[in-house]
Parts: C-alpha cells; sequence; structure tokens
C-alpha cells in the first residue's frame, strides 16, 4: 500500500473530533497594496513560520482565489462560464470544502492531513494549503487547468498584496489526497497552494 494513502486510512481510522464547519467573516473588498505594486511583489514562497492566519484573512483569500464577485459569477473566470472549478482546504486540524456560495468552510474530516500533502518542507509550515479541485462533468481537463492558472495567480496576488508567502505546487500525490477530500472519480486535483506567513 502507498505510504500516502496508508496514513490517510490511519487518520480515518484514530477517531478525530465531531463536524464543525467553519463560517466565515465577510472577505474585505477595499484595502491591500497598489495593483502595480503587488504583482512586482509577487513570487514563490516556500519557507514559513508557524502560524495561523486569521478568520478574516482566510476569508478574503479564498474569495478572492474563486469567491463570487456577482450573484452568479467569480471572481477567476472560466471558460463558458462552467464554473468547474472548486477549492479544499487543509487547515492544521481537518479538510474543509470551501462552499463559495454560502462563503463557508464545510468539513470533510477532522485529523492531521497536512502530510498527505507531500513536500512537508513547504506545507509543514504554512497556514493553509488549498487543493483546486475540477469537476469534470463540467469541463474538460484543458480548460480547467487555464482555471487553476487564475486561481493560483490570484492566490499569488492576495499573498503578495498582504507580505504573505505562497508556492504553486504540482507536485503531490493525487489518489492519497483525493482520499483526504472524499472526491468522486469525476474530480481531479489540478494544483495545490500553501500560504503561510514568512520568516
Ligand atoms: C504549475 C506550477 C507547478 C509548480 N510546482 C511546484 C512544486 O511542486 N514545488 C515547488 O517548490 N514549486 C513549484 N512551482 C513554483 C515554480 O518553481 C516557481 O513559480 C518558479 O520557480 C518561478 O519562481 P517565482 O514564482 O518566484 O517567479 C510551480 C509553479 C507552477 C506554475
Amino acid at each position: 500500500m502507498k505510504k500516502g494513502l496508508l496514513f490517510v486510512l490511519l487518520a480515518c481510522m484514530a477517531g478525530f473530533a465531531p463536524a464543525q464547519d467553519i463560517t466565515l467573516p465577510a472577505p474585505a473588498k477595499t484595502g491591500g497594496r497598489s495593483f502595480l505594486e503587488t504583482v512586482n511583489a509577487r513570487h514563490s514562497e516556500r519557507s514559513f513560520v508557524k502560524r495561523e492566519l486569521p478568520a478574516s484573512l482566510v476569508s478574503t483569500l479564498l474569495w478572492v482565489a474563486n469567491g463570487y464577485n456577482r450573484a452568479d459569477k467569480r471572481t477567476v473566470p472560466t471558460a463558458m462560464n462552467k464554473q468547474e472549478m472548486e477549492l479544499y482546504v487543509i487547515l492544521d486540524d481537518g479538510a474543509y470544502f470551501y462552499d463559495a456560495s454560502k462563503h463557508v468552510l464545510k468539513l470533510i474530516a477532522k485529523g492531521k492531513f497536512k502530510e498527505a500533502l507531500g513536500q512537508p518542507q513547504i506545507t509543514l509550515n504554512a497556514a493553509l494549503t488549498i487543493v483546486m479541485v475540477a469537476d469534470l462533468n463540467k469541463s474538460s481537463i484543458d480548460m480547467a487547468r487555464i482555471s487553476t492558472g487564475y486561481i493560483s495567480q490570484n492566490i499569488y496576488l492576495f499573498a503578495a498584496s498582504e507580505g504573505l508567502g505562497s508556492v504553486a505546487r504540482g507536485s503531490f500525490d493525487g489518489a492519497a489526497l483525493s482520499t483526504v477530500l472524499q472526491l468522486g472519480s469525476h474530480q481531479a486535483i489540478t494544483l495545490v497552494q500553501p500560504v503561510g506567513y514568512l520568516e
């Protein structure tokens, strides 16, 4: 059995605390660095100090990444407005689904899942990692990968605007993570991206 999968099974068997969703505060829609300063500051960071992000920053980060900025459309474009991308979040205490329409983090499972993300030198100290997931019933994987780029860049830009660090990660164990996130066969993980405080 693969190491990642074994870890996931052991974590699931360990019996964690009861389910708890996280209701996010309203995202900030003003503030931050100027656009040009933000673009100038964008870069990849792989080394973080362990510290939780306040709910206000988690809220704005997720809204920037893939939230709704109009009644039925989002901060990132998708081909033919298919909106095939959804975000999942690995926090210290568990795995969550970002329900963008309700702006809520819905608990999938309590547990220590950061190790399932791989590259521990990057992810263990990050405040959270966003997992980008495509619904292949809505769009092709080619279009989903393009949408993923928009989401990833929005995350990078928000991190740069707030003085946080982030790095796109194409290197991950898709099978182990899919098990943690309880994904179906029509769903594919396209990228993972930690965000955290800088040293
Ligand atoms: C699709 C994609 C996948 C990437 N995968 C990884 C990865 O698995 N691990 C990593 O440390 N960096 C990864 N990176 C970050 C790149 O190494 C980084 O963007 C590049 O070195 C340029 O540096 P910059 O982002 O600071 O401009 C990835 C970047 C992209 C766009």
